[in-house]
């Protein structure tokens, strides 16, 4: 456990610091906030609970975060508190461009500075689409300060052509459809009118719904509260409740790195398994483990995934949509049911996992399996290794197609997302269905941002065939409502000089998923020969935050964190403010 798990409560509150001294310098703390009209009552002695709201009218997922953030207020009230509202950078999947995950880093910075900077006992952490829940947990980890994570539920399913549809999996199945002419442009319209009928994040086993119950299982959230429907009012219930629990982490002084143990990421990992998760929860673990310096790497998530079977039966791993595995239990009944395989941790919520969970209803045996009579017998995302990925890929075994699984292909290689716009619809393109289409230049230095790109159209000559899945193999990420037989995070990526950047086009590939192994058929001399004359591509941006996040992102099998962000062992990553304060007035 790092110093910064049990940072502060042992001296009293940290605000305390800052507005509860009898001199000039509490004097003018204190005046800040009255200038905005709170009483000296409303702020002698009471923890300071700042609200990090990552609400944005361009993140339509988050665009309730202002209703949710007054039910938190009112829980921290309730318990005796000051809710302090504070706002972050948002990252919408949807509107911001080249990727979110670029720009992750840059939000977990913000969250941290902000919670180190200023006069805050806890903080309730507002987070819904795909990269705002780690953003936030990554920066309020650094930071040291006790944290509770709300997040904002599921969207409403849209309807469309009298069924239930999720966000994204869908959608991917209808572009396939309209791209193959199976579909007329009127009922694309159509679509498009019916996709996005409330707020929320994605309904299905996206990155989103991924992340945030795996937030449960680490304990940095209240127990049952990931899967509550965004418009349902229980949601807001849960915001309130989770504001007064900041208060008693503020008194009790226990860091989110309290809580973020090894125990907590096995956990963690095998509910990711159990789910059919998101393989971006791959990415985001790693991240947060390096922060919380816990030593995780991807042989731990393979160790987990050969022993936990596929239990929730939801898009794009099954059938069903966020709201289904609300009413079936949500991740409380799952984690009951994975009970024999977890470890007993601390919550947020004051009591133990085990404790929080008791109550849970059982497995309904559709929309959440048992362990006797699971989706898949094991892990939904491998692990692989091979000459074409030395530190590591990764592929969603549940989302991919059994026949594909064990498979030799000649490469088709594409030199980014530009040489794939141009060619892929190409007629004249030399390939078929036994094919492996490699896609290189989009990982976390390449893209830069390592886009979800990775899940690559079927070139529409062969979907004309009937042909729906290939093997596709790129340093990208793909969404988590994606699917297909799809190998992911290839590392070291094509743009530092990896393996994928020698491919040629026709070289034989092989996946071997039940041997863990993707290999580049090729002798390895061969494979140095080329190697040896790699020129990296020039960097996309000369200055700014796009030069430093080129000079500093880490590997895919690192969490693509920035190298300066992970946590120093054995050292707290927080400055005391103490030092700060006694001369403030040279520095106001
Ligand atoms: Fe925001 Fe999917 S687009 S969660």
């Amino acid at each position: 456990m790092t110093s910064a798990a049990t940072a502060r409560g042992a001296g009293g509150l940290r605000s305390a610091r800052w507005f509860g001294t009898p001199d000039l310098s509490g004097l003018i703390h204190r005046s800040a906030l009255r200038a905005e009209g709170f009483t000296r009552e409303a702020i002698d002695g009471r923890p300071v609970i700042g609200v990090c709201n990552s609400w944005s009218e361009l993140v339509n997922c988050n665009v309730h975060f202002r209703a949710l953030a007054h039910s938190v207020q009112r829980g921290v009230l309730r318990a005796g508190g000051l809710p302090l509202e504070f706002p972050t950078i948002s990252l919408g999947e949807q509107l911001m461009k080249p990727t979110t995950m670029l720009f992750r880093n840059l939000m977990a910075m913000d969250v941290e500075e902000s919670l180190r900077a200023y006069p805050i006992d806890a903080t309730v952490l507002i987070a819904g689409c795909d990269k705002t829940v780690p953003a936030q947990l990554m920066g309020a980890t650094s930071a040291g300060v006790p944290a509770i994570m709300v997040t904002g539920g599921p969207a409403q399913a849209a309807v469309f052509q009298g069924r239930e549809l999720g966000v994204g999996t869908d959608l991917w199945r209808y572009l396939e459809d309209y791209r193959a002419g199976r579909m007329s442009d009127s009922e694309f319209g159509q679509l498009e009118a019916a996709l996005g009928p409330s707020y929320g994040h994605c309904n299905e086993m996206g990155t989103a719904l991924t992340m945030t119950s795996v937030v449960e299982a680490l304990g940095m959230s209240l127990s049952g509260s990931a899967s509550i429907p965004a418009v349902d009012a229980r949601r807001y219930a849960a915001a309130e409740a989770a504001g007064a629990r900041a208060v008693d982490l503020a008194h009790e002084g226990r860091a989110a790195g309290y809580f973020l143990t090894r125990e907590a990421f096995d956990n963690a990992i095998t509910l990711l398994m159990a789910l059919g998760g998101s393989t971006n929860a791959v990415i985001h673990l790693l991240a947060l483990a390096g922060r919380a310096d816990v030593d995780l790497t991807l042989d731990r998530f393979r160790e987990i995934a050969e022993h936990t079977p596929v239990l929730a039966n939801i898009r794009p791993s099954g059938e069903y949509l966020g709201e289904h595995l609300h009413h079936a239990g949500g991740v409380p009944t799952l984690l009951k049911e994975l009970r024999p395989l977890l470890h007993d941790v601390p919550t947020v919520g004051g009591t133990t996992l085990f404790q929080a969970i008791r109550s849970a209803p059982d497995p309904d045996g559709e929309v959440i399996k048992t362990l006797s009579e699971p989706m898949r017998p094991d892990g939904a995302i491998v692990a692989l290794r091979g000459s074409l990925a030395p530190d590591g890929a990764v592929i969603k075994v549940s989302a991919a197609s059994e026949r594909l699984l064990s498979h030799r292909g000649r490469a088709v290689v594409f030199d980014g997302i530009d040489d794939l716009s141009a060619r892929i619809d190409d007629p004249d393109l030399d390939v078929d269905a036994d094919s492996v289409l490699v896609l290189r230049h989009v990982g976390p230095v390449g893209a830069p941002g390592m886009p979800e790109w990775g899940a690559l159209p079927i070139p529409k000559k062969l979907l004309s065939q009937g042909v729906d899945d290939m093997v596709r193999i790129s340093d990208a990420r793909m969404s988590g409502t994606a699917f297909g037989t799809v190998v992911l995070h290839v590392a070291p990526e094509s743009s530092v000089g990896g393996p994928l950047a020698a491919v040629r086009s026709g070289d034989p590939i092989v996946l071997d998923v039940e041997s863990r192994l993707i290999d580049l058929d090729v002798p390895r001399q061969e494979i140095d020969r080329r190697l040896s004359g790699f020129e990296p591509p020039p960097p996309l941006f000369g200055r700014g935050y796009g030069a430093m996040h080129a000079a500093h992102v880490l590997q895919a099998d690192r969490g693509c964190d920035l190298d300066f962000l992970v946590a120093v062992p054995g050292e707290t990553p927080e400055r005391d403010p103490v030092g700060m304060l006694t001369g403030w007035i040279g520095g106001w």
